[in-house]
């Protein structure tokens, strides 16, 4: 990355030229204020107020029940750290499904209430009469295919998606759809390297890719899954940086024989 480039911040454009140069878009949660500093501090191109905070935040588990309100509580606290990541945050399930008119004016609320940059929503054909709508007020979209997390009990399971003909097929017409429409970029779920190869290549947007191989233009992992917090959590693209759930189960245990031993607070820790 350029020195220009690793100041200024970063915007829906940048991401376009960083497609039409070739180098790589990164892209990481971040769901409360400290650790977007850190993950903003770290150089990251685009922080995601994703809906998995109902997950990693709230322990529920699936995306379904976190709500608007809570979504834009996330987004605000995320605001408030960030000094050049583009913030874009998910909207939440029921907040844009079958009606566009709602769609927007959820997509208002996030952008007036939490001063956030874009919103990203799930599915293709399905929504793009919303998606159209949103941008037609100058708010960014960002679109999301292959698995779609808040369409979990249509699908089942958690597996890979677009295996089949068909389905493969879908993606890359949702994906055009959403290009046409005039999303800034698509995040790929879950899905066969090869077909996200074929989809990232045929498009002028930016596609990002979490399980989708190699060749997409970013990737994006959930933070909480990076640092090893989440442990039980270990689908194959996920790759750990840390091993934080062992290392902070081990400073607990330290800080809990240290009260109960008397060692903790000593005579320079005392006023
Ligand atoms: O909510 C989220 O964290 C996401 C990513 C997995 C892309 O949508």
């Amino acid at each position: 990355m350029s020195v220009a480039r690793k100041a200024r911040k970063v915007t829906t454009h940048t991401l376009l030229e960083m497609k039409a140069s070739g180098e790589k878009i990164t892209m990481l949660t971040a769901y409360d204020y400290s650790l977007a500093k850190i993950v903003d501090g770290g150089g990251v191109d685009v922080i995601l107020v994703g809906d998995s905070a109902s997950n990693v935040m709230a322990g529920n588990d699936t995306t379904i029940p976190i709500t608007l309100d809570q979504m834009i509580y996330h987004a605000q606290c995320v605001v408030r750290a960030v000094d050049r990541a583009l913030i874009v945050v998910d909207m939440p399930f029921g907040s844009y499904q079958g009606d566009s008119k709602e769609a927007l004016a959820s997509a208002i609320r996030i952008m007036k209430e939490s001063g956030a940059h874009a919103v990203k929503l799930e599915g293709g054909s399905e929504v793009v009469e919303g998606v159209e709508r949103i941008l037609s007020a100058g708010i960014p979209v960002m679109g999301h295919l292959g698995l779609t997390p808040q369409s979990i009990y249509k699908f089942g399971t958690y597996t890979v998606r677009a295996k089949e003909e068909e389905e493969a097929a879908k993606l890359i017409e949702d994906s055009k759809l959403l290009e046409q429409a005039g999303c800034f970029c698509i995040v790929y779920e879950k899905i066969p390297a090869e077909l996200a190869a074929e989809a990232s290549k045929s498009l002028t947007i930016p596609t990002i890719g979490i399980g989708a191989g190699p060749d997409c233009d970013g990737q994006v992992l959930v933070l909480h899954d990076l640092l090893g917090i989440t442990h039980e959590f270990n689908p194959r693209f996920l790759r750990r940086y840390m091993q934080l759930y062992d290392e902070i189960t081990s400073a607990v245990q330290n800080y809990v024989s240290d009260v109960r031993s008397g060692d903790f607070p000593n005579e320079d820790e005392s006023y």
